[in-house]
Parts: C-alpha cells; structure tokens; sequence
C-alpha cells in the first residue's frame, strides 16, 4: 500500500514541487497544504517551514521529511506530531554549500572587497603581501556533514582546517577539539570561522560576544573573519555589527539572518564589509532531493529503517 503525501511548503513553488513527487510516485497522491489536512490516506507530509499545526490533524502521518538539511523549521511549529523527522542528506545539496564556503573563505583569503571596492575607483595598486593558504587557520563550528565535506575541501586547497562539535569527531588532516571545553581552545586559533551548526535550544545565539572576542587577534587578516550559512538565530547580530565597527571582526559573510527576508531597514545591506547573501548557500534542488524520499518512502513500507532521522531530543 502507497501512502499519500501532503506537501507543506512557505515560500516555495509547491505546484512544481507536487508535479516532481506525483511524476517520481505516480502512484502517491500529493496533496498541497491546506488542502487534506485530515486526509487519513496521508501518511507522509514533506515541508519547509510548515504553518504552525499543518500537520497536527493528519490521523495517519508516519513520517516528515524536510526538504532542507536544518531542521529547526520543522519545531517551530509547536503542534508538530511526534512522528519520525527525516533531513536531506545529498551530494547535491553538501556540495552547493562546500561550494559557498570555499567561495567566502577565497574571497576573504584573497583580498576580494578591497579589489572589488579598488576597481570602483579605478585603482591600480599592487600587493605582494598575500598570505598563503597554509597560513590561514579555517575552523568549522559544526562538523556533520557539511561541515565535514566543507572541511576537507578546504584542506585540499591548502588551508589549515580545524573544527568543533558538540560530540567529538574525526577527521584526517583536521585538528578536532568538541564540547564546552574545546570551545575556547578551538577559537583561539581561528582566523576565518565558519559556521555550519544546526538552530537548536542549544545553539541559539552561539555567535556573539564571547566567542567574537575567543577569537584569535593575530592572525594575518587582521582580525578574524566570520561566515555563517548555517542560521541566523545562532548569530547576535547586534554584537556582530558591533565587533566589525570596533575592529574585532574584520570581515562577515552572511547567508542568513534573524530576519528573512532581511528588512530593507537593516545596516548589513550597506555595510562595507560584509557580503550578503540572501539565504541560498544551498538551495534544496527537486531534481536532486524528490527521488531519494521517494525511495526512502517505498523502503520504508517494505519494512526497512529510515536513514537520516533527527534525534528528536537535540533536534539535529
Ligand atoms: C537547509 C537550508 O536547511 O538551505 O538546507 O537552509
């Protein structure tokens, strides 16, 4: 028996999104939300950002999977059911967001905002004194995976990589340091920090004051650099600015915000030294993500176990 599917999406294309899963299952019907929100033939609800109790009336839902790799939307919604939650895990999506981290901590590296603001003003002025990568520590907070493939894809490009986690963790090449004690140690060393942690009651607001000024102050960029495409409730933002404006930062790349959309009113939109992206580090692609669910769907109503399943305590 195939279950049938309620796709719950904000902000999406959920017609594009319904036609990929009905194509790949022509055998599921794919209701869009708020249409069959009772539907008993409903055993599977796919979301991103589902409004708050879409899915608290489904008498049969068995599994929800995200479409993003965080699942902190999911638990917004404080009338989620406590049914299985599944994250995407795909190359496609690990290797958007390697690409994003590579091109951030490349652009810090080589000096991008100053050539870009340098070509402005049609200045030509030499510089000779680029450090090599080797002498530039990239931590990574958060090592899943990743963090773990953005790792190692910068170790191949020559940066001295390091990395944190809550649990500790193993990688060739990489010197790991995990839980609170491994903290402070980890960003002492630290010149461009890059953070791929999930939003959870733990993470919230990890990026402020304390761990801005844990950072390492001699390194050769200055002072050091952070890059967060993970989400924007682990960053205060207020600290953020304040550190950049005093010096303590000398650079931010950002992908995501408190906020999202960002209000128009928002001093990060101008501030010459920060780039901004508008949370698309890896966009979730249905060509790469709708026919892996689809066949965790049919493995699972042959009775295998689901991969990728969120610890529901930690909400990671
Ligand atoms: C995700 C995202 O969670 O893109 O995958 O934010």
């Amino acid at each position: 028996m195939s279950g049938d599917i309620l796709f719950a999406a904000t902000g999406w294309d959920s017609e594009l999104w319904a036609r990929k899963f009905e194509t790949a299952a022509p055998q599921r019907k794919v209701h869009i939300y708020p249409e069959g929100i009772t539907d008993p033939r409903i055993n599977y609800a796919i979301v991103w950002k589902q409004a708050e109790g879409a899915l608290a009336e489904l008498p049969n839902l068995k599994v929800i999977f995200s479409l993003g790799a965080g699942v902190d939307h999911v638990f917004r919604d404080t009338k989620v059911p406590h049914v299985p939650v599944v994250r995407v895990v795909s190359n496609d999506l690990t290797n958007r967001m390697s690409e994003y981290v590579v091109w951030q901590v490349l652009d810090h590296h080589r000096m991008g905002m100053k050539y870009r603001t340098q070509q402005l003003s049609k200045t030509w002025a030499e510089d000779r004194a680029q450090p090599a990568a080797k002498d530039i520590t990239v931590g990574m907070l958060g090592l899943g995976v990743l963090g773990k493939d953005a790792a190692l894809k910068l170790k191949n490009l020559g940066f001295n990589v390091t990395g944190w986690s809550r649990s500790a963790h193993h990688i060739d090449g990489v010197l790991t340091f995990s839980g609170e004690a491994g903290l402070q140690d980890f960003l002492g060393g630290v010149d461009i920090l890059v953070c791929l942690l999930p939003l959870t009651p733990a993470t919230a607001n990890i990026i402020a004051a304390p761990l801005i000024n844990a950072m390492t102050k001699r390194g050769p960029l200055g002072a050091p650099v952070i890059i967060n495409a993970g989400r924007g409730g682990l960053q205060n933002e207020a600290d953020l600015l304040q550190a950049l404006d005093e010096g303590r930062l000398s650079a931010l790349s950002l992908d995501v915000f408190q906020q999202e959309p960002l209000p128009a009113t928002s001093p990060f939109w101008t501030h010459p030294k920060v780039t901004l992206t508008p949370h698309c580090a890896a966009a979730s692609d249905p060509n790469a993500l709708v026919e892996p669910i689809i066949r965790q769907m049919a493995a699972f109503e042959r009775g295998a176990a689901l991969t990728n399943v969120v610890d529901l305590k930690l909400q990671y």
